[in-house]
């Protein structure tokens, strides 16, 4: 029988900057409208919105270069190009991410290798080491869902064996590790303000960076293969002469970031605490595991992930979850068992299990530099992430949550746990 639900009315969505969009970011996109300069670099009367977006986005990041672009899928290939990334290398990503990462490797010519997650839900520094061959050039840790992992012990391991760090934080706007901000512990971070970020732009990215020569590499190959002067001209630079892939911001999403962010730790303020809400009434629930959070004031509160005794325990919890009301309206989806959850799990990926090329003779899995780097990425490459994923359940906490819905949220947890678990 159906259990009787907690409410009937659906939840909010999983698109956190929603719901705070407003007169503020109609009135900057309306005084780019007005002033007829869409374009960042030249116009009737440029507003150097993407200019002001970038730099209180180096300033809230605590960083020296920041680099607006088109999306996060452009940021992490444009960052991939800047670092030098091709054919004979190996680049380190973990078995939970978005495709784009993996996307972003064999783009250049680089295999994917995939490394363990642990309890945070991002890589694990003890498989990571293991992981490293002498042909491993950059890691990428994926702070993912909202919070990260023990990124210092990656990137004192990526010293240590002298490689480079990519954070990916496109789904860790916002986040920060003992008060130092995502981004900013690599050599080079990316952001994504996709529509379900924690802010977003409707689509659009940040590139950050501490280093100049990345930063301006990055500059050119985000454009048309040349880096830009101060006042934005596109010069003739040596160093920096790359083939760019045409993922330049517009001001109207410059305008729009602008707006966001300056409203973004209102966003993670709110998701935060009604996520901790549920996280402290769940630690009486012996059988339910909470994700590993190390620093929970550095949590955007995106996403809360539950872990159970068993897969079965762990499916009919989601199922039972979903029937008791935890569910936004109709083209959302704030919860799902996680090896429901698509193109973030590594064997979940077609493309990559079955080696997909986009040209006809298999770059760049048939490349000679690559021909040692042969691994295999079909369900099993990872027992200990496939045992997590096996597992837990991933919900997204809305940015609108009511004191109600916070309420009706622990009491589904407590009513299927009650019913699941005994
Ligand atoms: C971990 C991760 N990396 C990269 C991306 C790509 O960002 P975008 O959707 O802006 O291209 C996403 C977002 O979907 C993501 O979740």
């Amino acid at each position: 029988m159906e259990p009787q639900p907690v409410r009937e009315e659906p939840l909010g969505y999983e698109w956190p900057g929603s719901y705070f969009i407003g007169e503020e970011e109609l009135e900057l996109v309306t005084q780019v409208v007005k002033a007829q300069s869409p374009f960042r670099y030249y116009g009737l009367d440029r507003q150097h919105m993407c200019d002001q977006f970038e730099k209180e986005y180096a300033e809230y990041i605590g960083i020296e270069h920041t680099l607006a672009v088109s999306g996060g899928t452009a940021a992490l290939n444009v960052a991939m190009a800047a670092l030098g990334v091709g054919p004979g290398q190996e680049v380190i990503v973990p078995g939970y991410m978005w495709i784009s990462t993996i996307a972003a490797v064999v783009n250049r010519g680089a295999i994917p290798v995939l490394c363990e997650i642990d309890d945070s839900f991002c890589m694990d520094p003890h498989d990571l080491e293991k992981k490293i061959t002498p042909r491993t050039t950059v890691i990428v840790p994926v702070h993912m869902s909202g919070t990260t992992g023990n990124i210092e012990e990656i990137c004192a391991m990526a010293k240590k064996h002298n490689l480079r760090v990519l954070e990916d934080c496109a789904q860790a706007v916002g986040v920060a590790y003992k008060g130092k901000k995502v981004g900013a512990f690599g050599d080079i971070g990316i952001f994504s303000f996709q529509f379900n970020k924690a802010m977003t732009t409707g689509e659009g990215g940040m590139i950050v960076t501490n280093d100049r020569l990345l930063f301006k590499r990055c500059q050119a190959a985000q454009d048309i293969g040349h880096s830009r002067n101060l006042k934005g001209r596109l010069e003739v630079d040596s160093q920096v002469l790359l083939w760019g892939i045409g993922a330049r911001m517009t001001e109207l999403q410059g305008a729009f970031g602008l707006a966001q962010l300056r409203k973004l730790d209102r966003i993670t303020a709110a998701m935060r605490s009604a996520k901790y809400r549920v996280r402290e009434a769940l630690t009486e629930i012996p059988d339910i595991k909470l994700r590993r959070v190390d620093d929970p004031a550095g949590d955007n509160g995106a996403f809360l992930i539950t872990t159970y005794p068993t897969a079965e325990a762990s499916q009919e919890m989601s199922q039972e979850l979903l029937a008791l009301g935890i569910k936004a309206g109709p083209g959302g989806n704030l919860l799902c068992h996680f090896t429901g959850y698509g193109f973030h799990l590594y064997y979940n990926l077609p493309a990559l299990v079955k080696k997909a090329s986009t040209s006809p003779d298999g770059f760049p899995w048939t490349h000679p530099l690559n021909q040692d780097s042969n691994y295999n990425y079909d369900k099993g490459a990872l027992p200990q992430t496939d045992d997590l994923f096996a597992r837990s359940i991933i919900q997204a906490i809305p940015s609108n949550c009511t004191d109600k819905d916070v309420a009706d949220m622990i009491e589904a947890y407590f009513r299927a746990a009650r019913h699941v678990l005994g």
